[in-house]
Order: structure tokens, then C-alpha cells, then sequence
């Protein structure tokens, strides 16, 4: 397989976090820099991202741990496809900018399963490759929680709950600590006007280029 060339960089958060809207930014400002840019997100549109929604939305009920397996799964194939999987992306020379990735998996099914069956399958399967960059956005979990609640009518399993979205955050955190002799990981304060958080994650990005 061919050396990757463009860099893979993975934005994490609660829902409601703002992230479709920094990722948009990212891309803009990546792409000035006359980069070519791939913005991809996980769960995936593939058969397994299907599987993972239908569990999600509350109409498939699945266990924490089948849901682990589920998106294992997802994210394998996520890596692996040909032309537009991840890999082949940065192959051609494509920064790509993933929503959601492995420290989602860390976050919200490790605390309801076993955290380190859920890391080593995911860090350990040679399909699945680690990212340049993990950009976290910090945004205080009620008020996430007050834009989801604003915009969608029906709110999946994970954005129902005050307490759990709170237990997430920590949990988040709780995995940064963890791994923070392996891996990039930027805690950004998305609590702040768009424009100064997106300068933030700029700057932390074009470190990693
Ligand atoms: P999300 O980014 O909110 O997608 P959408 O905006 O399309 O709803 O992701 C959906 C949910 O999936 C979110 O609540 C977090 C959850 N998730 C996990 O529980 N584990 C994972 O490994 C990933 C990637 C996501």
C-alpha cells in the first residue's frame, strides 16, 4: 500500500457541539491553502452506519456492546473502501477531516461495556488507522443540549439526557488524560464566537501539517 500523504484529522464532541460548523470552516481555510480536502463523518452512510442509526434513533434497540461491535464495524470499512475510504483519501494526497471517530467509541460505549475492550479492538485492529489530530470541542453540555433540543424533532438516544450528556464530557476527558502521551489531542473551548474558535483549531491544525 502506498505511504498516506495528506493528514487525517478527526473532530470530536458532544451533539450540539458546533462541529458540522468548525469542520466547515477548517475545510475552508485548509482549502486557501491550496490543500485539497475530504470531509467524511462516522457513523457512516454504509450498511453498518444504517444499522447504527436504526439503534440510535430507538426504533432497532441494540446492547452498548453490540453497538461497540456496530461501529467497529462501520469504521473498518470506513478505512478500507476503495476510492473513498479513508486511506484511499489520504493516498491521493487528501487532508481528510472526519466527524466523529475511535474516541466517540472511547466515550460513549467504553463506560457502558469495558473501556479497554473497546480501545484495544479499535487500537489494535491494523485496519483502522490513528489519527494526525484530534480536535475536541468544548461546549458546556446544557447548552448543547438546548440546541438540540431547538433543532431536531426527534433526538436520538444519546442527546435525551442532561446527566448523560454531562457523563460524556467527563468521559471524553477522562480518555484524553488517558491517552496523552500517544496521541494529538487539542481541547478547544468552543464556547466562544465561531469565528475565534475556528482561528483556534486553525492554528493547531497547520501545526500538524
Ligand atoms: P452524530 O455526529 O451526532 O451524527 P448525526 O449528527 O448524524 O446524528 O453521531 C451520532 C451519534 O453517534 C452521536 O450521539 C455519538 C454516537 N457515536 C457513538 O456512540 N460511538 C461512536 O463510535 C461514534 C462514531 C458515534
Amino acid at each position: 500500500m502506498a505511504e498516506k500523504s495528506g493528514k487525517f484529522i478527526v473532530f470530536e464532541g458532544l451533539d450540539g457541539s458546533g462541529k458540522s460548523t468548525q469542520i466547515a470552516l477548517l475545510e475552508q481555510n485548509l482549502k486557501a491553502l491550496g490543500r485539497q480536502v475530504c470531509r467524511t463523518a462516522e457513523p457512516t452512510e454504509g450498511e453498518f452506519g444504517r444499522r447504527i442509526r436504526a439503534a440510535l434513533s430507538g426504533a432497532q434497540p441494540c446492547t452498548t456492546a453490540e453497538l461497540a461491535g456496530l461501529f467497529l464495524t462501520d469504521r473498518i470499512s470506513h478505512n478500507i473502501a476503495p476510492e473513498t475510504g479513508i486511506k484511499a483519501q489520504l493516498e491521493a494526497g487528501c487532508d481528510v477531516i472526519c466527524d466523529r471517530y475511535y474516541y466517540s467509541s472511547f466515550a460513549y460505549q467504553g463506560p457502558g461495556t469495558d473501556p479497554k475492550w473497546v480501545r484495544d479492538m479499535n487500537r489494535n485492529c491494523p485496519d483502522i488507522l490513528k489519527p494526525d489530530l484530534c480536535v475536541f470541542l468544548d461546549v458546556d453540555y446544557r447548552r448543547c443540549k438546548e440546541r438540540l433540543d431547538a433543532g431536531r424533532e426527534a433526538l436520538e438516544i444519546y442527546e435525551r439526557d442532561l446527566g448523560f450528556m454531562e457523563a460524556t464530557r467527563n468521559a471524553f476527558l477522562a480518555v484524553f488524560d488517558a491517552l496523552k502521551d500517544t496521541d494529538r489531542i487539542a481541547v478547544v473551548d468552543a464556547d466562544r464566537e465561531r469565528e475565534a474558535v475556528a482561528e483556534d483549531i486553525f492554528s493547531v491544525v497547520k501545526a500538524v501539517l
